[in-house]
């Protein structure tokens, strides 16, 4: 007995010993990895500019300001994917223009017609694709997906340089970029055509396809799965450049993921009750064999885009409304310097920063960017589905993703080295020094109350975001409205519960979109990388988490400001308001306000004209261009007028241009003071002090 103790302890010895030593080798090999990611050492970034602008924006060099990154830092965050898989790498590599032999992703079309940010070819972006367009694999395919600067990078334009800024705004027009993408996929899969062969023989050429099938196969289900996004997702109102209504949008593939056979074959015979179809059209649709195949089949995930080739258009639009709400609420894409340093986050302040609450914002956010979503019932339970807190029932729901948990927790740790851009660093005309300090008396004054004054480059800076109730701001209330009063049907997630600020809720048959969205959440962000060896996949798990949480200084905090407070009536109630943010940075991220209706800092600081205001006063623009990224340096904003750009339209719903009148003329704030209007004098001195930030 004895000698078999010594052996074991031996043996132990020998099995600590050799775990020890792979964990060693794993950890090494994985930093050596993770840093060879990074050496992507372009001293230009990558930069490339387009010769004849749609616009006339006359650029020939591209300048990067300090902004705390070296050019590999930028290069990790334009080419660090997250697990966004739009369509196959190789289609979007032939992929042509439609009614053109020209490529799709060429640097012309993208800058042209979708202002993303032209590149040409580095070490981690070896096919010269735009700033934040990325190769993903997810269970050994390769996809073409977005990182966060895509969105999240800016460029203005001044005297032919351009100034790329980093974590910027975005410039981009999305909602074009799908519809054209679809379309010129809709023309690769017209098997008839000429476009059809070239572009199964152009993906062939590239070796990763073996036969024309397997082409047709994912063309059809990319062509499908593209369009049905398109069809979804459609608004009243046009976005144009530099905006997404991005929770709109996420609320609708979540909803889209969590619909059941039992959710759709109800949501239709609401249809016909509502006598937007007939029985007769029900009844051809459910006895249907190939419908009935899809909804027989174990799988449930991806239930909509698998039936989708036997609805017609008409049929797929009455769903849309049955099913999922209008992304109606545009807003311009946030910076993110100070991000990781925020207390809460989102124009509407939805996403709490502490403990792993970055982690789950992210992936939020890659599950309405083009994440797969292979979210399907499973018989038992699973650790992921016991830490989702979906109890012990026969099944459970696997929310198995392609998202990259592990990268977005890098990307939210890389992003706190970026700093805001400084107006003094860049190509443009000197600061007026005495109007700067003039300006930071008038700041001080009416401001700072809701915009934190912070040094950009201390590390210790914390930034605590000041909520608006929309009620006092008195901006374009649509999307935070939309952020509370969204519902939606709960398919797979019906009977769970989710906290929300007051307590858990239940959600029930129908529930709000965001007690939907942060359970679907919870689930993904519990369950592991199916790529990953087991083992692997686990200690990775853990240890993204272990590390978001304990390395994150974040703490729970109230949020500060004046808004409703959540209620046992309206557990929502708080987000329906608007966040006043430090400023740094602001001169290089027209326009402004959340939905981007006001061209300029100048035109912020003006009133909006009412029906009593004389006609010969100055108000903000009801209308100006957007599209065009020269900088004007007066007025603060890009060029609003004089080429043919975007139309904005601050008439339409979800495009006011009212409110946060602050300065501009007489505004009451909650606690009774009156602010009162700055003189011009006033104003301009402001102007030259943001500009500072
Ligand atoms: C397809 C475009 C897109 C991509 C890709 C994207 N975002 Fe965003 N992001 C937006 C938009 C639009 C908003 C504004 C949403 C809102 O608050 O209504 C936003 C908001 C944010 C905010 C809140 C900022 C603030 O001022 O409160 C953060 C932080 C953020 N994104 C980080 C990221 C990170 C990190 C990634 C990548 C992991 C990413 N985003 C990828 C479009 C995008
Ligand atoms: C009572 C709080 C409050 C005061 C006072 C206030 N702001 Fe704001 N500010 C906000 C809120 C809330 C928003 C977001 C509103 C929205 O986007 O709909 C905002 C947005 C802004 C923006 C746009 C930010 C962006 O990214 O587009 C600028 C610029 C700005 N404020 C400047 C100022 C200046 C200058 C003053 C002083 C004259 C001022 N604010 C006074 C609350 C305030």
């Amino acid at each position: 007995m004895k000698k078999l103790l010594a052996l074991l302890k031996c043996r132990h010895k020998h099995i600590t010993v050799s775990v020890l030593l792979l964990a060693t080798v794993y950890a090494a090999a994985t930093f050596i990895y993770e840093n060879y990611e990074s050496f992507d050492y372009d001293p230009n970034r990558g930069a490339a500019v387009v010769e004849n602008d749609v616009f006339g924006d006359k650029v020939s060099t591209i300048q990067y300001l300090n902004q705390g990154w070296k050019p590999n830092d930028s290069l990790w965050f334009y080419n660090t994917t997250q697990g966004s898989d739009l369509l196959p790498y190789d289609f979007f590599l032939v992929l042509e223009q439609v009614g053109s032999a020209e490529l799709f992703r060429s640097n012309e079309n993208m800058n042209n017609h979708y202002r993303y940010l032209p590149q040409r070819a580095t070490r981690a972006d070896p096919d010269g694709l735009p700033v934040g367009f990325v190769k993903d694999n997810y269970k050994g395919k390769d996809y073409m997906g977005f990182t966060c600067a895509a969105c999240h990078t800016g460029q203005v334009n001044y005297k032919g340089v351009g100034i790329r800024i980093d974590g910027g705004q975005g410039d981009a027009d999305m909602e074009n970029f799908i519809y054209d993408l679809s379309e010129a996929m809709n023309a690769a899969n017209d098997e008839k055509s000429e476009v059809h062969k070239r572009f199964v023989r152009n993906v062939l050429a590239l070796g990763h396809y073996k036969t024309e099938q397997e082409v047709d196969a994912d063309l059809q289900k990319y062509a499908r799965r593209i369009a049905l996004y398109y069809t979804l997702n459609q608004s009243d109102v046009r976005y144009g450049f530099a905006r997404l209504d991005a929770f709109g949008r996420i609320y609708n593939r979540v909803l889209e993921h969590l619909v059941d056979g039992p959710v759709l074959r109800q949501a239709m015979s609401d249809l016909v009750a509502e006598k937007k179809m007939t029985q007769a059209e029900f009844d051809a649709i459910f006895s249907d064999e190939r419908v009935l195949a899809v909804l027989k089949s174990n799988s449930r995930d991806h239930i909509l885009e698998r039936i989708s080739p036997f609805l017609t258009q008409k049929h797929l639009l009455a769903i849309r409304c049955e099913l999922f709400n209008s992304p109606n609420a545009p807003v311009s894409y946030p910076f993110l310097w100070d991000i990781p340093q925020h207390d809460y986050v989102q124009w509407n302040g939805l996403a709490a920063n502490a403990g792993v609450g970055p982690i789950g914002r992210n992936t939020g956010e890659v599950m309405g960017v083009f994440g797969t979503l292979d979210w399907s019932e499973k018989p038992g339970a699973s650790v992921s589905s016991l830490i989702g807190g979906q109890g012990i029932h026969p099944n459970h729901i696997s929310f198995e993703s392609s998202i990259n948990v592990h990268n977005l927790r890098r990307i939210e740790h890389h992003i706190a080295s970026l700093n805001s851009p400084l107006w003094q660093d860049a190509p443009l005309p000197p600061l007026d020094m005495e109007r700067v300090a003039r300006g930071e008396h008038v700041f001080d004054q009416h401001c700072a109350a809701c915009h934190a004054e912070i040094d950009r480059a201390d590390p210790t800076r914390r930034v605590v975001a000041h909520m608006s109730s929309v009620r006092n701001v008195g901006t374009d209330p649509m999307m935070a409205k939309n952020s509370v009063t969204y519902m939606g049907r709960s398919g797979i997630l019906r009977n769970q519960y989710v906290g929300a600020g007051v307590g858990n809720v239940l959600i029930g048959e129908r529930a709000p979109v965001e007690a939907l969205l942060t359970k679907a959440d919870i689930n993904v962000v519990a369950t592991p990388h199916p790529d990953k060896w087991w083992w692997r996949r686990g200690f990775d798990w853990l240890y993204d988490l272990a590390i978001a949480y304990f390395s994150n200084d974040i703490q729970p905090s109230i949020k500060r400001g004046d808004y409703t407070p959540d209620t046992t009536v309206s557990p929502y109630a708080s987000l329906e308001s608007y966040k006043g943010r430090s400023l740094n940075g602001i001169w290089a991220t027209a326009p402004y306000l959340h939905n981007g209706s006001v061209p300029s800092l100048y035109d912020l600081l003006l009133p909006k004209k009412g029906d009593k205001d004389p006609a010969e006063g100055e108000y903000r623009p009801d209308m100006f261009l957007t599209g065009s990224r020269e900088l004007d340096p007066v007025k603060v904003g890009l060029k609003s007028s004089g080429y043919n750009g975007f139309a904005f339209d601050t008439k339409l719903p979800g495009n006011s241009n009212a409110g946060h009148e602050y300065g501009a003329r007489p505004v009451t704030l909650p606690d009774g003071t009156v602010e009162p209007t700055l003189t011009k004098q006033e104003r301009l001195d402001l102007i030259e002090y943001l500009k500072s930030l």
